[in-house]
């Protein structure tokens, strides 16, 4: 399969056509990146933990696809404030961070 490529946090890293969201190329590159709620058969959306930047603007990266040359920021003190104060937020149940995109009755899930 070929290899794109794309910047996170300035390192130039690879992904497949497989690869459906940004989770999964920080994942296969050893880029630490918590995702609670992401499930690789069902993408929720629903936690807001994996904010990262891309070209200026907060994503979620397991609902961003990968594309060739994107710029992506994982590790800024900002960011890893953000996620650890969502994080609390879900791990006490507060989901105000809703609609969660997922349509299971899973309970464990979101
Ligand atoms: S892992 Fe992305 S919103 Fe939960």
């Amino acid at each position: 399969m070929h290899e794109k490529q794309m910047s996170i946090d300035g390192k130039r890293v690879s992904f497949l056509p497989t690869d459906k969201n940004i989770v999964e190329v920080a994942k296969r590159n050893k880029i630490a990146l918590p995702a609670p709620c992401y499930n690789v058969n069902r993408i929720n959306g629903c936690c807001k933990v994996c904010v990262v930047e891309i070209a200026g603007k907060i994503k979620y990266a397991c609902t961003t696809a990968p594309a060739e040359d994107m710029v992506v920021i994982v590790n800024r003190t900002d960011l890893k404030e953000l996620r650890k104060e969502r994080i609390e937020q879900y791990q006490n149940g507060e989901k105000d961070n809703a609609p969660c995109e997922c349509s299971c009755s899973n309970s464990d899930c979101c």
